[in-house]
């Protein structure tokens, strides 16, 4: 994966999103996910992990953080930072995020920490190929 160094936004948003974990409903797994989405338009929305009995309706913070930017308005992605637990040392976002996120955000930069560093990539980086039903 290509990364580089963060820029001091892109760290406040990693921020952000390590300060929204302690909302993430996560009685199963324990495993406590924050994201901060950053969108064109200059707002940024917070996401969590919310688990459920049925675990399979459980939702990643990502996606949390996505619809929740486009309910407010937005549909033009810029950033999104993702914050996991500590002991997982590299945390990527999971396929289906990275296909959600592309809706909105084809070229978006992904703000997350790989071999324990915060780093910043892109989506295409992590979603070649991405779906599309039109071009
Ligand atoms: N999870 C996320 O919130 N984002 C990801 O990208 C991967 C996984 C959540 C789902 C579940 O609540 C927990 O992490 C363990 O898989």
């Amino acid at each position: 994966m290509q990364c580089r160094e963060p820029t001091p936004e892109e760290l406040e948003l990693y921020a952000l999103a390590a300060g929204a974990r302690p909302r993430a409903y996560v009685p199963y797994s324990q495993f406590a996910v924050g994201a901060a989405l950053r969108t064109a338009e200059g707002l940024t929305v917070l996401g969590v992990n919310v688990e459920n009995a049925s675990y399979g309706m459980t939702v990643c913070a990502e996606r949390v953080a996505a619809v929740r930017a486009v309910a407010d308005g937005s549909r033009a992605f810029e950033t999104i930072a993702v914050a996991c637990p500590d002991h997982a040392v590299t945390a990527t976002p999971c396929g289906a995020c990275r296909q959600v996120l592309s809706e909105f955000g084809p070229e978006m930069t992904v703000v997350l920490r790989v071999d324990g560093n915060v780093v910043a990539t892109t989506l295409p980086e992590l979603l070649p190929g991405a779906f599309r039903l039109r071009e």
